[in-house]
């Protein structure tokens, strides 16, 4: 047992072998079996139309657990030194389909917090594919592009405390890894955080694909209760005001990017990441061209209850 880690019967619990930050929870097949049954009593149309329902698949994980896995999990997200967690079925079969992982990764952020709207999608969750050819106007399906790293909500209103990007499947991919970066690991946290640019307030706005029809206002960098650093950054949507707004950005971008402590996790088809998103900044490496390429994700953002 390990600073950090726990033992719960039914998952293999380790640190991700690129950060300790990053814990790795393998759902074995015994639970997979025991979920099965509860995940069954809804659709997923139901899981969308009736919030509640949410809830009694989250207690069923929970309860299948040994109660145990909600409080984990919090404590991992809220834990400034880790924050982040992969989570999935430690073996693929036939029983975990794409209407499975949704309801898992429904459950679990059910034990975490509410989801926020997703305006993209028009439901508390949004599935989408990355594919060769896109005409969409951000770097979310952009297969051939970097997306560089960011946090998400920075553009809506309500709080964003916390992420899941689930892979629901995959074919024909090369590439395209999921990039990550704790803010304490940034060698360049102190010169940006302590600059007086990032403190002002930036306008955020966002392309019509994402269906918000208002700006918001908010600065780079802020304080948690501890007077740590917190991050709320991406870099299409922030409108400059002034030169000074627009060359902070840019150094921010450059050094951001040009971090040699920024991580390159491959995520397996199945497992969800879940990261807090005030002090874990994530993008996503460029495909190898393929004209077959196809990835589906699924994600969902929303708050901590206890906020
Ligand atoms: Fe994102």
């Amino acid at each position: 047992m390990h600073d950090g880690l726990k033992d719960i019967e039914g998952f293999e619990i380790s640190f991700h072998e690129k950060s300790k930050r990053i814990i790795n929870i393998k759902i074995e097949d015994q639970i997979i079996e025991r979920l099965i049954f509860p995940f069954k009593k809804f659709d997923i149309t139901a899981l969308e139309y009736k919030p509640f329902t949410r809830f009694t698949i989250a207690k069923s994980l929970d309860d299948i657990s040994s109660g145990k896995l909600g409080d984990y999990i919090n404590s991992i997200l809220k834990n400034r030194n880790t924050g982040c967690f992969i989570v999935g079925p430690k073996n693929l079969s036939s029983k975990i389909d794409q209407t499975f992982l949704v309801k898992l990764s429904t459950a679990i952020t059910h034990l975490i917090g509410n989801p926020n709207h997703d305006s993209m999608a028009g439901k508390y969750y949004a599935r989408f594919h990355v594919k060769h050819e896109d005409d969409s106007d951000s770097y979310l399906r952009k297969a051939y592009i970097n997306m560089d790293l960011h946090t998400d909500g920075t553009y809506v209103k309500e709080k964003t405390d916390w992420l899941l990007m689930s892979k629901l499947e995959e074919k024909n991919v090369q590439g395209g890894e999921t990039t990550l970066l704790h803010l304490d690991d940034w060698e360049h946290l102190n010169e940006l955080f302590y600059d007086k640019a990032g403190r002002q307030n930036f306008t955020w706005s966002s392309p019509k694909s994402k269906n918000i029809d208002y700006k918001v206002e908010h600065p780079v960098f802020f304080e948690d209760e501890k007077g740590r650093a917190q991050i709320s950054y991406i870099d299409q949507f922030p409108e400059p005001k002034n030169m000074e707004q627009g060359l902070f950005l840019q150094k921010l971008s450059d050094s951001l990017e040009e971090s040699k402590k920024k991580l390159i996790i491959p995520l397996p088809v199945g497992s969800s990441i879940v990261a807090n998103n005030y002090f874990w900044l994530h993008g996503r490496k460029s495909f190898k061209e393929n004209k077959n390429l196809s990835r589906e994700l699924l994600r969902i953002r929303g708050s901590f209850f206890n906020n």
